[in-house]
């Protein structure tokens, strides 16, 4: 007994050295420092009370097409000297510039995004792909949050962050998710929507995109302004002879595909629709790599209205289906009364036709859309699981 007893107050006093020196040589140089992370905070954040980015802060109204999450803030001009470095040269210059430490399993290189994908593709039919930089982190954070619960969701999902960072608290607050990063200053921030640095960044998605399309990886793009009050991956694979599966801009009687929620399943005409895609978005980025980062680009020029062209076109043949309007609405769901009361059970919907992420957050926790709060004692998110489960709960009931 006393024996016992003796062993037990050893193993404790190990155990305590042990976290001792863990929290003194591990915690002081990596981003899990308090004071790293208030610091992290403090830069993420520093956009948000830029007159600029309140004066977008409105309705969009009119004949404008996606008007999504990526509308937002500000981007330092500073950082688009390395922008150009590091862009200029296409995919590889990024990819050297996206080395992790060795000793973190964490995330991912970008180089490794192709052999990443390819292993959750072959596990799981398929792989969720979203591209996120650090403003999209609460954004991100409440949709992990809604989806948390669906069948083995999270471990389809592959997101790939544009800096390491944001990589790592994902990584480490949801772990059965996959994150590859890249490591790109330019592409942190908020970029607003039809803007020089915002195309840049979409060139860059654009391409990476075209090697999981080359490399025959199915893939459902997602974006995370979205709340799914169901599991659509039934819905969305039901479509079989489908090349493209996709979300029609509003209004626009599905002559415009929102490059926010595409199922690409990698045939040969699909391979031809993304090489050809990508050719047109290199030509856009090489009339835009000397420009500031605000600098206006017209939206008749973005990956939307190019890939629209060529599927409206039947580029290589592709065959398109639109998913239903009713169970797949956009922004004006959340605008128009009318919208709703006809409407009233979507199973995913978009938070768009507003600029800027606080707006869309704002509107989200209006109609309890919204999943996600600070812990002030991990200093990390926690869901709302009733908002979670009351969501849920209005979606449509599956077909049978
Ligand atoms: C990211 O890039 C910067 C500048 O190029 C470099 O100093 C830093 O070490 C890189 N970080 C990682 C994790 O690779
Ligand atoms: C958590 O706190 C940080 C720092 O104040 C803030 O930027 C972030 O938006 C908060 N997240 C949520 C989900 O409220
Ligand atoms: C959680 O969600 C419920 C339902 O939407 C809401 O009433 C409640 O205030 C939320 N709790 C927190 C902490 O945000």
């Amino acid at each position: 007994m006393r024996r016992g007893v003796n062993v037990y107050v050893l193993l404790v006093i190990a155990w305590v050295v042990a976290m001792g020196y863990f929290l003194l040589f591990h915690t002081g140089s990596s981003t899990s420092n308090p004071l790293r992370q208030s610091l992290d905070r403090y830069f993420s954040g520093s956009g948000k009370n830029n007159p600029q980015r309140h004066s977008l802060d409105q309705h969009f109204d009119g004949a404008k097409d996606r008007i999504n999450s990526e509308n937002l803030v500000h981007n330092g001009g500073e950082n688009l000297v390395q922008n150009k470095d590091l862009v200029h040269n296409g995919d590889e210059n990024i990819v050297h510039n996206s080395r992790v430490d060795s000793n973190d399993d964490l995330v991912h290189d970008n180089q490794d995004l192709v052999k990443v994908a390819s292993a959750i593709a072959e596990k799981h039919g398929l792989v969720l792909f979203t591209l996120l930089n650090d403003a999209f982190y609460d954004l991100a954070s409440s949709w992990l949050c809604n989806t948390e619960r669906m069948a083995s969701l999270h471990s389809k999902i592959l997101v790939l962050t544009t800096d390491v960072d944001t990589g790592r608290r994902l990584k480490r607050r949801w772990p059965a998710i996959t994150v590859v990063s890249m490591n790109v200053s330019a592409f942190t921030g908020a970029l607003e929507y039809s803007r020089a640095g915002y195309v840049r960044l979409m060139v860059e998605r654009t391409r990476c995109i075209n090697r999981l399309v080359q490399a025959k990886v199915r893939m459902l793009l997602f974006e995370v302004d979205f709340v799914w009050l169901g599991d659509p991956l039934p819905e969305v694979l039901s479509h079989k002879d489908a090349d493209v599966v996709g979300v029609g801009v509003y209004g626009r009687n599905h002559q415009l595909i929102c490059g926010c929620f595409l199922l690409l399943n990698p045939t040969p005409a699909t391979e031809k629709v993304w090489s050809r895609l990508t050719e047109q978005m290199e030509d856009l980025y090489k009339k835009v790599a000397n420009s500031g980062s605000k600098t206006a680009v017209s939206e008749a020029t973005n990956d939307q209205t190019f890939l629209s062209s060529l599927l409206n076109a039947k580029y290589g043949g592709v065959k398109v289906v639109y998913l239903p309007d009713d169970l797949f609405p956009e922004g004006k769901w959340y605008m128009e009364p009318k919208l709703r009361a006809a409407n009233p059970n979507p199973l995913v919907i978009h938070n768009n036709w507003v600029i800027g992420n606080d707006v869309k957050i704002k509107r989200a926790k209006k109609f309890g859309h919204w999943f996600v709060s600070n812990d002030s004692t991990t200093s990390d998110v926690i869901c709302n699981v009733t908002a979670v489960s009351n969501v849920l709960a209005k979606g449509p009931k599956p077909s049978t």
